[in-house]
């Protein structure tokens, strides 16, 4: 049976994963906030947690001790280096072999192909710099963290949601190389989804050391891209 961690797992998307990991007969272990434990009582005899911050390398290190895979939801909070040493424990900890799999958004880019619309390149420019002053979200931390696992060399994959909504699963969503292609343009993906993409990526190769940007696979722009494809 394999040994899945989920670093970040009382949170919304780390909530959905965990479920999905239970139903594939996974054995799973968790980090998460101390004040946050109680959000997994529903599941508590099924999993094993590890109460710490996401940074706190002591947590980190008993909950990946021979875990399969580890699923990190790269949260960009504070102005201390939270991603950056939330991936770098997770790097440092996990077994050699072992398959890492990193939430993020579509503002990563692994190699500047990505093309943004004015509207996200907006919030970037405006949003940013704002919450950083009142040190809530550095956006520049999530980056370097993101570099630094890109230049790992270990058995990563980077996944990259759009905006998140809540509902019942549509499936495992779409994804593309880069931000920009049309396929992606909807923009939206259900969290449940984006959480059964992110535990689908365990078994996928083919995801090994890539930056994959999803969308929901029911949304307008894939099923315009079907709709072309089928009359071509
Ligand atoms: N929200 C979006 O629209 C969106 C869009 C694209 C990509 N994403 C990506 O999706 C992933 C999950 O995002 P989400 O919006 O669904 O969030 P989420 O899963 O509900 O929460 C993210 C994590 O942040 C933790 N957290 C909350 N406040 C914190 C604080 N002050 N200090 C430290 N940790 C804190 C949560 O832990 P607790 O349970 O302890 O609160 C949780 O583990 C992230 O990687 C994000 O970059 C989100």
């Amino acid at each position: 049976m394999k040994h899945i961690c989920i670093i970040g797992i009382s949170g919304k998307l780390g909530r959905y994963m965990l479920q999905h990991a239970l139903a594939r007969g996974y054995t799973v272990s968790g980090v998460c906030r101390p004040e946050s434990v109680h959000k997994l009582d529903e599941w508590k005899d099924k999993i094993t947690v590890y109460p710490g911050r996401t940074d706190d390398h002591a947590a980190v290190s008993k909950a990946v001790e021979g875990a399969d895979a580890v699923l990190t939801v790269l949260a960009p909070w504070g102005v201390k280096g939270y991603s950056t040493n939330t991936a770098s424990a997770v790097m440092k900890y996990a077994k050699p072999d072992a398959r890492l799999v990193f939430s993020c958004g579509w503002h990563i880019t692994r190699d500047g192909q990505d093309v943004y619309s004015w509207k996200l390149r907006a919030i970037l420019a405006i949003l940013m710099p704002i919450v950083k002053f009142f040190r809530l979200v550095d956006i520049n931390d999530q980056y370097r963290a993101c570099d630094m696992i890109f230049n790992s060399g270990r058995d990563w994959t980077v996944v990259r949601g759009c905006n998140l909504e809540e509902g019942e699963s549509e499936g495992l969503p779409v994804w593309s190389e880069h931000v920009g292609d049309p396929i992606l343009a909807s923009n939206l993906v259900r969290r449940t989804d984006f959480a059964l993409f992110m535990v689908d990526a365990i078994d996928r190769p083919e995801l090994s050391q890539q930056a994959p940007a999803i969308v929901g696979c029911k949304s307008e722009s894939v099923l315009a891209h079907q709709g072309q494809a089928a009359m071509a």
